[in-house]
């Protein structure tokens, strides 16, 4: 799942540096929702704030409009940590005392989910006693600190008193809500799952037992690693995972289509048990018992989807297939891999209850070598080779 954050600026100058927080947060795949302050008003304006978040920006205990989006309690609640960036001493002051008079201090006493406050004030300001003080408050209280830096300040003094920058502020995030590394951010990963549907008429087709799960699982994985996964899917009654873009379709030749048309990506992943054959003449009435049934169907060959993405111009950088075998699984693998130019074959020993069930027993077949995995959940699988992707990619972009 992705992680959510919600920002509070105060009223300070550091407020544009906020602005900042946002876009770099959402690189790194974390979503904002942001209070503005009054004070923080006079610095940054809700509609630049909510162009970045792309969500509406809160500002008015009052609002009754807000209240009837999210109310003030479920707001406060709503994220996996609160940011108060940048945290002016008027801001920490209430805090500290659990004053309630505005929104993003109400906010601050409603919620139960821990708060990190990037403070931002003149030197003097961020020296005083009551200030110090009002921060140990905080600090007794759970709460945590980024910054602030020492510096030249807006107002010409120097000390400490400076907001932290935003990418220290984002690291700062990141190991609150203890997000995951997303090695894959910025990458595009192409899967095709399920079955397909090959028409005989309109209201039969020819298909196979493929449940969806294994693909959709990788899919699954791989978005919680930061790729942008694009699932071209054949009919399955699964959810789409979160973070995920689902194409449907239902014939080989349409998957195709779909898959050539989300080119280009940097992987791409063959999991879908496409129909290797179609009815050759698919009738578009329904064929009658009465006049004679469908005597024998003719099949004509379908395009294989894997081979010719791996020979395509714009080839993705990393082909990965799947091969289901009952016997001499890794030879086989082998002989798939060079047959379809394919980078990876993940090979799936298909003899027990593979098809539809929740656990497979895969090896993974490289060029370099075979490597068979334990008897595993498709789930751990899918996290299993996520990760090897990541690996691999990383690997790619450094040589
Ligand atoms: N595949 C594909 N398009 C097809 C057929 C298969 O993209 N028309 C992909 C599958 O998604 C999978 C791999 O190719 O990644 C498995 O192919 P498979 O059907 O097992 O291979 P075949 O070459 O048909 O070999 P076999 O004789 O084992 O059926």
């Amino acid at each position: 799942m992705s992680k959510r954050i919600l920002l509070i600026i105060g009223g300070g100058i550091a407020a544009y540096k906020s602005l900042f927080l946002i876009r770099v947060l959402a690189r790194r795949g974390i979503k904002t929702r942001v209070i503005i302050t009054k004070g923080g008003q006079q610095f940054v304006t809700p509609l630049s704030a909510g162009s970045l978040s792309g969500d509406i920006v809160y500002t008015d205990l009052w609002d009754l409009t807000a209240e009837a989006e999210m109310g003030h309690i479920e707001l406060s609640r709503s994220a996996d940590l609160i940011v108060v960036a940048p945290a002016t001493a008027d801001l920490m002051a209430k805090a500290a005392q659990g004053l309630a008079n505005d929104l993003a201090s109400t906010t601050l006493l409603a919620t139960d989910k821990p708060v990190l406050y990037a403070p931002a004030m003149n030197v003097r300001m961020y020296d005083h006693p009551a200030t110090q003080r009002n921060m140990e408050t905080l600090r007794a209280d759970g709460a945590l600190f980024v910054g602030p830096d020492a510096g030249e300040m807006a107002c010409g003094e120097f000390g400490d008193g400076r907001m932290a920058e935003p990418e220290v502020i984002a690291d700062a995030i990141e190991a609150a809500i203890g997000a995951q590394p997303r090695p894959l951010l910025g990458k595009h990963v192409l899967i095709t799952a399920g079955p397909t549907r090959e028409p005989i008429d309109p209201v039969r087709y020819l298909s196979n037992h493929s449940s969806g799960k294994q693909g959709y699982a990788i899919a699954e994985s791989l978005a919680k690693l930061g790729a942008q996964v694009t699932l071209v899917s054949g009919p399955t009654g699964l959810d789409t995972p979160e973070d995920v873009t689902r194409v449907n379709i239902e014939s080989a030749r349409d998957m195709l289509s779909a898959c050539e048309a989300a080119l280009p990506a940097d992987v791409f992943i063959a999991v879908a048990a496409v129909a290797d054959w179609r009815p050759a003449k698919a009738g578009d009435k329904k064929v009658k018992k009465a006049a004679g049934g469908l005597g024998a169907l003719e099949l004509t060959e379908n395009p294989d989807i894997l081979k010719t993405l791996s020979n395509a111009k714009n080839r993705p950088g990393l082909v990965v297939g799947f091969a289901a075998e009952t016997n001499d699984v890794i030879d086989h693998a082998r002989a798939k891999l060079k047959r379809k130019n394919c980078d990876w074959i993940v090979a799936n020993d298909v003899s027990g209850d593979v098809m539809g069930g929740d656990n497979n027993t895969m090896i993974l077949v490289t060029p370099d070598g075979a490597d068979p995995w334990p008897k595993m959940s498709k789930a751990a699988s899918a996290d299993r080779l996520a990760q090897k992707i990541a690996e691999s990619i990383t690997e790619m972009s450094l040589t």
